[in-house]
């Protein structure tokens, strides 16, 4: 089953899908270009958030009103959490991963390499019994020495590659070594709206093997519960 890992399709929720419409458009899109599974991943910001009970509640609002119009798609809910000091503190972080399985999506930040980015990322996965799925691989390189991205590629984690990434080469190259170092991975398309940032899953399609999306379900399916 082809599963957009990553998008921004909850209606009003962030940066993203700005009407229930858009959102349906955006499925639309989506299960037109191949996908059959959608988490809706909207933005989770400690430092914005004075409650996360608060966020919960308007993400499950948002995600009840897209589930009456019945998407062509499964549809499942997560989040993408900004990796902050302090963000492993957070008590409901396990219901910020992905609905039915332990996977939770992490942003890193766009900024320098930093070690306590590591030790959050750990004390996700141990304290809370998570799994980190690291947003966008190769949108932090301009940010990283040689030796950093190494570092990261070394976590034990999934790596979640945008599809906009076989658009170019030198994002290409970062999604291309994680295929060659046969660490897991996720796509995403990481859509926003129908314009500038809008459903590529058929790009997807174009570039890679059959084999190479086929990789991507089953690392998505042995996180899924039951
Ligand atoms: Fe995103």
């Amino acid at each position: 089953m082809l599963t957009d890992a990553h998008t921004h399709i909850l209606p009003d929720m962030d940066d993203g899908s700005e009407s229930v419409e858009m959102s349906m458009q955006m499925l639309a899109q989506l299960h037109a270009q191949g996908a059959e599974c959608v988490v809706a991943t909207p933005h989770f910001y400690l430092h914005r958030e004075k409650r996360a009970a608060d966020y919960l509640q308007r993400r499950q609002a948002r995600f009840d009103t897209l589930l009456k119009q019945q998407p062509p798609v499964e549809l499942l809910l997560g989040a993408e959490v900004a990796i902050e000091q302090g963000i492993s503190d957070v008590p409901e972080l396990a219901q910020l991963a992905v609905s039915g399985t332990d996977l939770i999506l992490l942003e890193l930040p766009y900024a320098p390499y930093q070690s306590w980015m590591e030790a959050e990322i750990h004390a996700i996965a141990v304290q809370h019994g998570l799994t980190p799925v690291i947003a966008h691989i190769h949108r932090y390189l301009m940010w990283y020495t040689e030796e950093e991205f190494n570092t990261v590629l070394g976590w034990d984690a999934i790596f979640q590659i945008n599809v906009e990434a076989f658009e170019g080469f030198r994002q290409n190259r970062i999604a291309r070594e994680v295929f060659k170092r046969k660490l897991p991975f996720l796509f995403g398309s990481d859509c926003h709206n129908l314009s500038d940032r809008k459903p590529n899953f058929d790009l997807l399609r174009r570039k890679l093997k059959s084999e190479v999306l086929d990789q991507a379900n089953r690392v998505f399916r042995q996180h899924r519960k039951g």
